[in-house]
């Protein structure tokens, strides 16, 4: 049986019918062509799926798409302003805290919560934001980097 839902992504409403099943990073990735959203595990561990529910971080992966109809979805796609990169996005590009990238949309989701809910966050702090997602080409270090430097050019920006 297949459902009619309405996804407010990145800010427009999007009309779409699925499957109950239908997971919303297939949604996402296959009805709605945002490729930007990542799946790695598809068990909910690596959070490469992760996009902004109503601002919150959540595993794409692990939502159905109907159980979120007419709910805020913030993909990476729609972190940067027209034509530009957000903070986040300008600083992962800085400090190199990306390598083949298959994890950064996922980082960057999680990290835009992260600053917005703690602008200045220690070093523990970060490394506790960042515990969900894993990366296997980089390491953490660059990515920690990345998250302060973020701190400090939104703090610039504000
Ligand atoms: S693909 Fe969703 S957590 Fe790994
Ligand atoms: S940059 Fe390759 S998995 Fe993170």
């Amino acid at each position: 049986m297949e459902h009619e839902i309405t996804l407010v992504v990145n800010g427009t409403a999007r009309r779409v019918t699925v499957p109950a099943r239908r997971l919303l990073s297939d949604c996402l990735r296959h009805d709605l062509g945002l490729t930007g959203t990542h799946v790695g595990c598809e068990h909910g561990v690596c959070g490469c799926c992760t996009v902004l529910l109503d601002g919150e971080p959540v595993r794409s992966c692990l939502t159905f798409a109907v159980t979120v109809d007419g709910r805020d979805i913030t993909t990476v796609e729609g972190l940067a302003p027209a034509g530009g990169l957000s903070a986040v996005q300008r600083a992962f590009a800085e400090c190199h805290a990306l390598q083949c990238g298959f994890c950064t949309p996922g980082f960057l989701c999680t990290v835009t919560a992260l600053l917005r809910d703690n602008p200045a966050p220690t070093d523990e702090e970060v490394l506790e934001g960042l515990s969900g997602n894993l990366c296997r080409c980089t390491g953490y270090q660059n990515i920690a980097k990345a998250v302060h430097r973020a701190a400090e050019l939104l703090a610039e920006e504000s």
